[in-house]
């Protein structure tokens, strides 16, 4: 329901993008010095070739401040505008304060409230989601939705299985009103705790606080079964493109670019390939970023919004999954 006072004439969407990635390359050869791999395996199986990582004292904070400056520069909104601030994150900077309350800070946005949220790879269409309710309600003016991951940092690079596959980055979005031929047109979220056990990091938190054992047995970092995870991905992201298509009342023929999350350039074939998409109207950065996590939708997007691949007026579907597992959808009209 809109309670914005602004009648039919506005309602919530994406005002500016901004995206942020470390200058450091690892590339598919750095990677057959460290482990049993070669760059034939992961192009095949993964499409990646390489991925950013970010420096040593760095940390997530620091690329999140950056994605959400430009965000905010695209939208031409100020950071003593924003009244709230969201981070996606699964690599904080720390367990607290949370990651956005440091990125409010280093922002100068005084008038912001701030607050993480956790959906793995998911996290910026919750984020989303949450800011155009925000929005649309009239509560919040203006809402900086930032994800941002540093996955290098809880990635085992004695794992093979798995360390191929992650990079770091950040991406963000503002939320405000928009006229309301454009805007937010549809969500689809998805939760199915069962999944937990394919993708996850058992050490940290309060079951496994870190110990000397838990980090001798590596419980600190990432942990995934992969062909279970390839599987949920292609059932619940075509769950989701077929809910939000159907709720905005809208054909794929109407989707002008297809923004997936960026895990593995088959899990976006069989998307593509279900969808009987033209790979024109789909979105890559896997082979230069691999998986950013909750990042990758984002950097996918305000690349394509610089690119002119996706321009003001056309629809853009953005469709993820994550540990959780959770999954969701997000329909925009830029
Ligand atoms: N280099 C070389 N060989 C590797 C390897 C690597 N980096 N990683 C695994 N292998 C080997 C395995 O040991 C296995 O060998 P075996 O047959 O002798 O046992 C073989 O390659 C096949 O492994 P498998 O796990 O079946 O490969 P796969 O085709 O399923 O690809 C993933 C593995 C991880 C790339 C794929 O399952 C995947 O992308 N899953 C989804 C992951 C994902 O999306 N995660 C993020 C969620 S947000």
């Amino acid at each position: 329901m809109e309670q914005n006072g602004l009648g039919s004439k506005m309602r919530a969407g994406i005002l500016g993008t901004g995206s942020a990635l470390p200058n450091k390359v690892l590339t598919n050869q750095d990677l057959e010095k460290i482990v049993d791999t070669s760059d034939e395996w992961i192009v095949s199986r993964t499409g990646i070739r390489e991925r950013r990582i970010a420096g040593a004292t760095e940390a997530t904070s620091d690329y999140a401040l950056l994605a959400g400056q430009r965000a905010l520069a695209s939208a031409g909104i100020q950071a003593e505008d924003l009244d709230m601030i969201m981070v996606a994150t699964v690599t904080p900077d720390m367990m607290f304060p949370s990651t956005a309350s440091l990125v409010q800070d280093r922002l100068g946005a005084t008038h912001a409230a701030a607050f993480d949220l956790e959906a793995a790879c998911s996290g910026f269409m919750y984020g989303e989601f949450l800011a155009s309710g925000l929005v649309n309600s009239g509560q919040c003016k203006y809402v900086l939705v930032i994800a941002g991951d540093l996955l290098s940092r809880i990635t085992d690079y004695e794992d093979r299985s798995t360390c191929v596959l992650f990079g770091d980055g950040a991406g963000a979005a503002v939320v405000g009103l928009v006229p309301k031929e454009r805007g937010f047109l549809a969500f689809h979220l998805g939760s199915d705790g069962a999944g937990g056990k394919f993708l996850y990091m058992p050490g940290g938190g309060s079951r496994l606080p870190a110990s000397q054992e838990s980090v001798q047995s590596r419980q600190h970092f990432l942990k995934m079964e992969g062909q279970e995870t390839f599987k949920y991905a292609v059932r619940a992201m075509g769950v989701s493109v077929e809910r939000v298509l159907s709720d905005a009342h809208l054909e794929m023929t109407d989707v002008d670019l297809l923004v997936p999350h960026q895990a593995n350039v088959r899990i976006i074939e069989a998307i593509r390939q279900r969808l009987h998409l033209d790979p024109a109207k789909v979105m890559y950065t896997i082979e230069k970023y691999g998986n950013t996590s909750a990042s990758s939708i984002p950097i996918a997007l305000d690349e394509a919004v610089r690119e002119g691949k996706v321009m003001q007026g056309q629809v853009a579907l953005m469709v993820g999954f994550g540990a959780g597992m959770t999954w969701g959808a997000v329909l925009v009209r830029m």
